[in-house]
């Protein structure tokens, strides 16, 4: 608690790069990952490998990676590699790449219809879109310590701080300012096939809103030039238009090439340029976001996953950063391309735009639209030759026969959630990881290596990390209860589990502040002493002060 060592943090966490991990750490993580999966020999065999690369071409690999490090201040090492990654894969996005995720019904009953639910989420998205502009949304914060942090008080100081110094207040209270340069290719953006490596795209004046309705393209502005965002009652009006104008599908829909694996379609999309349909393809790759009007209501879950994760293939466009889907019924769900983001960022866009929606509504179930003709809504024709009509048939084949392929099952459990969880003192994640490891071992007869994202946003352009659920402590844990239920009493168990939540959650700090997790433990009793100090907001309102002179 000395103020000197207080003020070194201090630097360190402001400059907030991403660490290149220790080579010893990963070696070490790495195999620990493999115990629970390999027998002694096999073992042994790992670590002797593991030990000559961490002592020979790894010790050279590690340090090009660092010097790679230091010649990009501006970045974190991890950036360009991860879009790489993801823009010179060449399997289609769909299925291989675009998660989805489904929002709950509007809890009021009348504002599930299809055109109320679109204008009032499409309204609250443009909302969203404006503060980002403006620079007023709130960084995303990353919790070590949920409950303090929930406290009115965190949430007023950590308002008060300018940016430059909130990894300070930050550090004292735990929680990590997340990094938000994803956020400015959420809209205006679309991903563009290219020969070996695809493009992300960013119009900076994005101002039409891309709507598809039956395998047709719509769009109109939502925006006017100086930022004001259309009148609902207008938005509303045109989505009944287009509700109105498309009511069959047309012969060819080229959503199928998005489907498509990627040099196949960066072949096609060639070929539509030189057939003259430039224009038309940088409306719907500049357009704000994609609002697709699906024709369907699923009638259970697992439909709606089947709908929102692939659709039908002709009413998406999965290049585009994000589609917002609205089923018939009002269900919503949002599709994300996944090269230019994570989940993180989009999962806050969704939930605060749930909230948005369904507390200040723009429209209420029956108030009438505009008169249509203010705006003008503009219906895209495509200019298709032979050639491309069969690539589009043949786009469509492959992605129907995949589909077939997939089966998708969902069941709610109603048992328990996160909140006994939270309860018990055990970690929801951890119990779900681990719920996963003892259903594969019961069901295959064998431990199984496992994967988990990780956000590293706390770091400047960040990423994911990796963690390995599986370790040593679940493999005993669903040893216990697969084979030797009869032989632990209820206390032993519970006991495993509390294990499990540990290691998980040592796992889950790892991957998410690298390095920084020794000085966050070191430094525990600090914050806890800080913790009570509740002139703390004054503190730092005289900080900013300091710092705005
Ligand atoms: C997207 O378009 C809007 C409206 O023209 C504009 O205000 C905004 O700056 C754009 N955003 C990005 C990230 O380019
Ligand atoms: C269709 O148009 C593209 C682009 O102009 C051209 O490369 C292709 O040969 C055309 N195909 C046919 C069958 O005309
Ligand atoms: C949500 O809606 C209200 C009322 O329209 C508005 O004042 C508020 O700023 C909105 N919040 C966001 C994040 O857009």
């Amino acid at each position: 608690g000395h103020p000197s060592c207080e003020v070194s943090f201090v630097l360190k966490f402001c400059t907030s790069r991403l660490p290149v991990p220790k080579l010893e750490d990963t070696v070490k993580r790495y195999l620990a990952a493999q115990k629970p999966l390999l027998d002694d020999d096999q073992y042994r065999n790992t670590e002797r490998i593991a030990r000559e690369f961490e002592k020979g071409v790894g010790r050279k690999l590690h340090r090009d990676l660092v010097e790679f490090d230091k010649k990009n201040k501006h970045t974190s090492y991890i950036s360009d590699p991860w879009f790489d990654m993801y823009l010179c894969a060449r399997d289609p996005v769909v299925l291989n790449f675009n998660p989805f995720i489904s929002l709950n019904p509007d809890p009021k009953e009348a504002y599930n219809s299809q055109v109320v639910r679109a204008t009032n989420l499409v309204v609250s998205s443009i909302k969203f879109l404006n503060s980002l502009n403006n620079e007023l949304l709130r960084p995303d914060i990353y919790y070590v310590n949920p409950k303090w942090s929930q406290s009115r008080l965190f949430k007023k100081f950590i308002r008060l701080l300018p940016t430059s110094v909130s990894w300070y207040g930050a550090y004292m209270v735990n929680a990590y300012p997340l990094d938000m340069s994803q956020y400015k290719r959420l809209f205006n953006s679309s991903r563009i096939p290219k020969l070996n490596k695809d493009e992300l795209f960013t119009n900076e004046l994005g101002r039409h809103l891309l709507v598809m309705r039956n395998g047709h393209f719509y769009v109109f502005d939502v925006l006017d030039p100086d930022g004001n965002i259309l009148h609902p009652s207008e938005i509303q009006a045109q989505l009944i238009y287009i509700l109105q104008d498309a009511d069959r599908l047309p012969e060819f829909s080229l959503c199928y090439l998005t489907t498509e694996d990627r040099n196949t379609w960066a072949a096609v999309r060639q070929q539509l340029l030189e057939a003259g349909n430039e224009d038309n393809l940088r409306k719907i790759d500049s357009a704000v976001f994609c609002l697709c009007l699906d024709n369907i209501s699923p009638k259970d879950d697992t439909e709606l996953s089947h709908c929102m994760l692939h659709g039908r293939g002709f009413n998406r466009w999965f290049d585009k950063s994000f589609s917002l889907i609205i089923t018939s019924d009002g269900t919503a769900g949002v599709n994300f391309e996944h090269s230019w983001g994570d989940g993180v960022a989009v999962l806050r866009f969704v939930n605060e735009v749930y909230r948005n929606s369904t507390r200040h509504p723009a429209i209420v179930p029956h108030s009438s639209p505009a008169a249509l003709s203010a705006t003008k809504c503009e219906r895209l024709e495509f200019k298709l030759n032979d050639s491309i009509q069969s690539a589009i048939n043949a786009a469509r084949m492959k992605f129907e026969e995949t589909n077939e392929k997939i089966s998708v099952k969902m069941f709610e459990f109603r048992k328990f959630g996160k909140e006994f969880l939270v309860k018990q003192k055990l970690s929801p994640d951890a119990v779900f990881q681990l719920a996963c490891q003892i259903t594969a071992y019961r069901q295959f007869g064998k431990i199984i290596s496992s994967y988990e994202a990780c956000s590293t946003a706390a770091f400047k352009h960040g990423r994911t990390e990796t963690i390995r659920p599986t370790s040593i402590v679940t493999k005993q844990c669903s040893h216990a209860f697969v084979d030797e239920r009869s032989k632990h009493s209820v206390a032993e168990l519970r006991n495993m589990i509390d294990e499990c939540s540990k290691y998980h959650r040592r796992l889950q700090l790892e991957a998410a502040l690298g390095s920084w997790v020794t000085y966050i433990f070191r430094s525990c009793i600090l914050i806890e002493a800080i913790r009570v100090v509740e002139s703390l907001t004054e503190a730092l309102l005289l900080s900013k002060l300091l710092i705005r002179h």
